[in-house]
């Protein structure tokens, strides 16, 4: 079991829900915190609850579609903190629109903070945490709608960058291990989580908006009829169970089970379709 406590994390999205249990999560277990978001406020106040409790926390403001500010931000936790040995590549957003609706900058702003930005954080600290031998773990928080597609609420431009994360890290994963690296690589794929993603339009920059953001709350249906919605804390602990014990896929989500199930079946069966119909 991987032993985190004395390690340095850095976590993206660090201001609210998942990334903000997290934070604490790893302070509890006697890590130091760097807590990185695009919202300076939400990210110096989750610092501050850690110091509170007697923690070693630091907050950045960072914006990860930007790869100078996130080597900026590898910089920053390296002067104060040294090695990073646990990167949590946690902030995402969720465009919610019908995916022939989408417009370029809907395109642009969900690939540039789900899928380039963790591009960006794994080029920033990576080659350093390689470079100096010692243990470390990457976290990559996609969904499960990485796993399976589900095709309600909107969720077309938000599933792409979630597949595309999954596939990014089961990769990252392999080539560590063929390479030698001590860095372990997790995906998350949670289910429903109750946090503020669904405001997620409040970071969209001024350069990409495409109109007025779609209304979504803690009432709206296709959110509330899935079932098994998790508090951030109890996905927070999953996560550094997942970390702890090295795990490939940490799913949080027992009852999505069948999702996953159904999609793996249909696939399995399409091989053997193909090779029903290859000439003899
Ligand atoms: N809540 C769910 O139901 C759910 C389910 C599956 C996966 N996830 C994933 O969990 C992760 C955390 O989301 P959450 O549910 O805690 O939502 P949240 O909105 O509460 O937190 C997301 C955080 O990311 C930050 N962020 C947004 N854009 C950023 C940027 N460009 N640079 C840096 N930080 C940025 C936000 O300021 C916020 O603090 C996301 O990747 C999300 O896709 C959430």
């Amino acid at each position: 079991m991987r032993e985190l406590r004395g390690q340095v994390a850095v976590i993206t999205g660090g201001g609210s829900g998942i990334g903000a249990a997290l934070s604490h999560a790893c302070a509890e277990r006697g890590m130091r915190v760097a807590v990185a978001d695009v919202e300076e406020s939400a990210a110096e106040s989750v610092a501050e609850a850690l110091r509170i409790r007697g923690a070693e926390a630091m907050a950045c403001q960072v914006d990860v579609r930007s790869r100078d500010a996130v080597e900026e931000l590898a910089g920053a936790v390296d002067s104060k903190f040294g090695q990073t040995h646990l990167l949590c590549n946690n902030a995402g957003v969720m465009v919610t629109r019908p995916l022939l609706e989408l417009e370029e900058k809907d395109w642009e702003w969900s690939l540039s903070v789900n899928l380039l930005g963790v591009i960006h954080a794994v080029s920033a600290f990576l080659p350093g945490m390689i470079a100096r031998g010692e243990a470390g773990h990457v976290v990559n928080t996609a969904s499960i709608v990485g796993l399976a597609a589900i095709s309600q609420g909107g969720l077309g431009a938000y599933t792409t960058t979630k597949f595309a994360l999954v596939g990014f890290s089961e990769y990252l994963r392999e080539e560590l291990k063929a390479a030698g690296a001590p860095i372990g690589v997790s995906v998350v794929c949670p289910g429903a989580v109750t946090t503020r993603i669904a405001e997620s339009e409040r970071n969209r920059p001024d350069e990409l908006q495409t109109g007025p953001a779609p209304a979504h709350s803690e009432s709206d249906p296709r959110v509330a009829t899935i079932p098994g919605r998790q508090s951030p804390e109890e996905v927070a602990a999953s996560i550094l169970t997942g970390v702890e014990e090295d795990d490939t896929w940490i799913l949080t989500h027992p009852e999505m089970k069948p999702l996953v199930e159904a999609r793996t079946r249909a696939l399995l069966a399409a091989f053997d379709v193909a090779a029903a119909r290859r000439p003899a």
